[in-house]
């Protein structure tokens, strides 16, 4: 009931923020894997007690005309998601779209289940306001969670985030057999897909990063033939050298793919405050936050001017304010995600970003969350 706690006294602003001095003490306390664990057991638990939901939403919903924006034929009350990563199984979606999310990202779900890799997989880096993961696609598999999104009645767009099963024997036609299975399974039941083909955490690597892979992977799954498809969306790592990125968006702008999420995690370990000696006995792993902030915002613009702005992009990478959200929409990001800011901020940060975006719009004289790229910056 920690959750229920830190969630409601979060909310008056005349308070400190209790989650930043109260409860994310505590929660540090605990290691990395078992705070998320009973975070997201609590907002699965939560996400069942409707009157519970309507608390939360009372609390912490926050809705302005200016920050409704209607992409792809779905309604997005405001442009902050949850990214993928932190809902894995989809449990928690009703909670989410109560904290005031306006849209989630469920997965990575793939065709079989998988426990992932051995804990501990999750580490904090504190003084980067960054996260280090080696999950390795932990999730129920796509049969199990498809059965549960299926009945699940959100008034926000759900997106389901889909990857190859972390498993090295599956490769080659078979890697594609795997993917095509899942996207099956979710495309009646998802608004948006994203096709992660960037996760850094599994045995086998990233393997449709390589365009030869991508350019099998999107024929199969047979985008262009299907009008009654939802949009389908690719996410690209923040370490893709430029060549790299232009080849794998010259591949899928050859099929119909919607647009981008930009981006997953970073293999690199540039960027960091934290002691080298403590960065080397955490080994491997996909580093979020702050620290991969700058790079996905770079990856984002050389998207938008690839595409000429005709794309959708969902920004992703090291938000935790108003001013990094802005960042991300300036460089041509039409919607945004969080993760790791959600761990050091807490969950009034989706409201804080939001009513730090309409004020933003306020003072500069616009009246709509898309015009704010136009906004020259000093
Ligand atoms: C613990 C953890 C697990 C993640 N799992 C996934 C995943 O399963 N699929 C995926 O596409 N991205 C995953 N991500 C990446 C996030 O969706 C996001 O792209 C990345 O963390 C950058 O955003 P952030 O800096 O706001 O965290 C994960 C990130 C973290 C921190």
């Amino acid at each position: 009931m920690l959750q229920v706690w830190c969630l409601t006294l979060d909310k008056y602003p005349e308070l400190p923020n209790m989650y930043k001095f109260l409860f994310r003490p505590l929660l540090f306390r605990l290691s990395s894997d078992y705070a998320h664990e009973i975070t997201i057991k609590s907002a699965s638990l939560l996400s069942q007690y409707k009157w519970l939901l309507k608390i939360t939403g009372a609390l912490y919903g926050y809705s302005d005309e200016s920050l409704e924006q209607k992409i792809g034929g779905l309604r997005f009350p405001n442009p902050v998601g949850l990214a993928a990563g932190f809902d894995k199984n989809g449990t928690a979606a009703p909670f989410m779209q109560n904290l005031g999310f306006g849209f989630v990202e469920i997965g990575s779900v793939t065709a079989n289940s998988c426990i992932g890799n051995p804990k501990p997989r999750t580490f904090r880096l504190p003084e980067d306001q960054s996260l280090i993961n080696r999950l390795g696609l932990n999730n129920e598999g796509v049969l199990t969670i498809s059965r549960r999104l299926k009945y699940r009645n959100l008034s926000i767009p759900m997106g389901v985030n889909i990857a190859k099963t972390h498993d090295p024997s599956i490769i080659g036609e078979r890697a594609i057999e795997d993917y095509r299975t899942s996207f099956d399974m979710v495309k009646n039941i998802a608004d948006y897909i994203t096709l992660n083909i960037s996760c850094p955490n599994t045995t086998e690597g990233k393997t449709f990063e390589d365009p030869d892979s991508l350019y099998k992977l999107l024929k199969s799954l047979e985008i262009e033939h299907d009008a009654s498809l939802p949009p389908v969306l690719v996410k690209f790592s923040v370490d893709l050298d430029d060549s790299l990125l232009h080849e794998l968006l010259d591949i899928c702008e050859g099929f119909a793919i919607e647009g981008y999420v930009a981006t997953n995690t970073s293999s690199l370990r540039e960027n960091l405050k934290t002691r080298e000696s403590v960065i080397q006995q955490i080994g491997k792993g996909g580093l979020s936050g702050k620290a991969i902030g700058a790079k996905s915002t770079a990856v984002i613009q050389k998207i938008h001017s690839y595409t000429k702005g005709l794309k959708t992009i969902i920004g992703v990478g090291g938000i935790n304010s108003t001013e990094d959200a802005i960042e991300k929409l300036k460089a041509g990001a039409d919607l945004l995600q969080i993760y790791t800011g959600l761990v050091y901020e807490g969950p009034s940060l989706i409201k804080k970003i939001n009513r730090g975006l309409v004020a933003y719009m306020e003072k500069h004289g616009i009246d709509h969350v898309y015009h704010i790229r136009k906004v020259k910056t000093r």
